[in-house]
């Protein structure tokens, strides 16, 4: 197979997004490209593997338009370390480059009028191993963590620059939602 470059991804990307308007279908278009790019490592650095050792993992931005549409990113987990349940509010595609990380879909089951609170019940859990990708809607609500014994790096592709969707994060437990301050670099 051609080599596939992270300039390539992204204007195919730009073409698809052009071309579509409907969030589901882009991630469907996108999500086969995402797999290609996470294949090839031949745009791979050996810096994406570190991570914060403070906050657990490593965010390495590989592509933002000026607007804060479109971002791509390597995020690196050390064992252990993850997300609690969190949404986008843009559509993402996640595929795995190496390790694994669990990912736990979750359907919130109350009305989301009561600012603060959220009412989250677990749908779906799953490992994502290298090959594998997934796509999530603005609305689709996750928790990742590595649950391998080794760094775990996925690919990470957004509609918009996740600094700039007014995302938020639950505690399940809690059944609370706040807004997510995991700020990523700019
Ligand atoms: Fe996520």
């Amino acid at each position: 197979m051609q080599p596939y470059s992270v300039e390539t991804y992204v204007s195919d990307i730009k073409a698809i997004v052009a071309a579509e308007s409907d969030d589901a279908a882009i991630g469907e278009k996108i999500k086969p490209l995402a797999q290609r790019l996470a294949a090839d490592d031949s745009w791979f650095k050996s810096e994406y593997l570190e991570v914060d050792d403070e906050q657990g993992f490593g965010l390495h931005l590989l592509f933002e338009e000026d607007n804060h549409d479109l971002a791509v990113f390597v995020i690196a987990w050390a064992p252990g370390k993850g997300l609690a349940a969190h949404n986008h509010k843009t559509w993402a595609v996640v595929s795995g480059i190496r390790g694994q990380e669990h990912e736990t879909n979750y359907k919130r089951v109350d009305d989301g009028s009561k600012p603060g609170f959220a009412d989250l019940e677990q749908t779906h859990s799953a490992t994502l191993l290298p090959g594998n990708a997934v796509c999530c809607l603005p609305e689709d609500i996750h928790s990742v963590w590595n649950n391998g014994d080794q760094i775990a790096v996925s690919l990470h592709t957004y509609g918009r620059h996740l600094n700039h969707t007014g995302r938020s994060i639950f505690d399940v437990e809690a059944k609370t939602e706040s807004p997510c301050i995991v700020k990523v670099e700019e």
